[in-house]
């Protein structure tokens, strides 16, 4: 459990590129969801709140595709990513567009903000990848941040369909593709510990050089009740869960496949 890749795939030059492409697509829900789920949840998550001029903390903010609608609505937001390429984007987005948007290229189990967000949203199921210390980490952290009685959203991976949700067995050949931009074999496959109610999906990454990299992507699933032990084992009150935010696909990743989480600082 919990063993970890030789490779980080977020900041690696060369896939951080791709991925941006990922997220710029509008019609896929690879790194980012489609423009029509973002659409959907930023109105709802709107909803949890009183909608008035926020200060909202975007954590793995990607390229800003959260940020910049929410700005547009009259917040002012702060994005946080580790990945530069993303910051990078995001940044010349907000110029361009005169966006009230700060972006930070950080680790966002290092923020320290005090008492000043109203709104603090970690979107596309990040929670779930977080290990138990960096969880906990990242709590405080946002607790912290967040002025009192103030809104932390997240959304998880539940139990339905938890089969489903985790990557079968399966090999790639390709001439340059999503890794490597050079000749590779991607060994693909997924691992369940239901016990701890966790998943690993792992990828091996085989070059012509035989030099080999591992991906592994750990990913936990809650149910309400976990989510509510959490939550309040970190100091937050009023903890309310939804499925169907989004309506179901035929993906396993959205309608009840899917929880949001809200909570408040005490
Ligand atoms: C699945 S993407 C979601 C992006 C964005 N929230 C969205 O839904 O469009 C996860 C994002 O979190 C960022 N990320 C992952 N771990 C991070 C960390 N520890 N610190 C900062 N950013 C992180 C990745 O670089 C990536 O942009």
């Amino acid at each position: 459990m919990y063993e970890k890749g030789t490779s980080v795939m977020w900041t690696d030059p060369y896939i951080s590129e791709r991925l941006l492409e990922l997220h710029l697509n509008p019609n896929n829900d690879m790194a980012s969801r489609s423009r029509a789920k973002i659409e959907l949840i930023i109105n709802w998550i709107l909803c949890q709140t009183d909608n008035v001029k926020l200060n909202i903390l975007d954590l793995g903010c990607g390229p800003g595709l959260y940020a910049e609608q929410l700005a547009k609505q009259g917040h002012a937001v702060t994005g946080v990513d580790f990945s530069e390429n993303s910051i990078r984007y995001a940044s010349e987005q907000a110029k361009y567009k005169k966006l009230d948007i700060k972006y930070l290229h950080q680790n966002y189990l290092d923020i320290d903000f005090v008492d000043y967000f109203d709104l603090v949203i970690l979107i596309y199921l990040d929670f779930c990848v977080l290990l138990p210390e960096e969880r906990d980490r990242v709590l405080e952290n946002i607790f912290k941040a967040l002025k009192k009685n103030r809104i932390f959203i997240c959304d998880v991976v539940n139990e339905v369909n938890i089969d489903k949700k985790i990557i079968p067995q399966s090999w790639e050949v390709q001439q340059s593709g999503f890794w490597r931009n050079s000749p590779y074999i991607a060994l693909n496959n997924g691992y369940h510990y239901p016990d701890a109610k966790v998943f690993a999906n792992h990828h091996i990454v085989v070059q012509e050089n035989d030099a080999v990299d591992t991906y592994i992507f750990w990913n936990h699933y809650y149910n309400d009740e976990a989510l509510a032990d959490i939550m309040k084992a970190k100091g937050f009150y009023d903890i309310r869960t939804y499925k169907n935010v989004l309506p179901n696909g035929n993906d396993f990743w959205s309608g009840e496949n899917i929880t949001f989480c809200v909570s408040k600082k005490k």
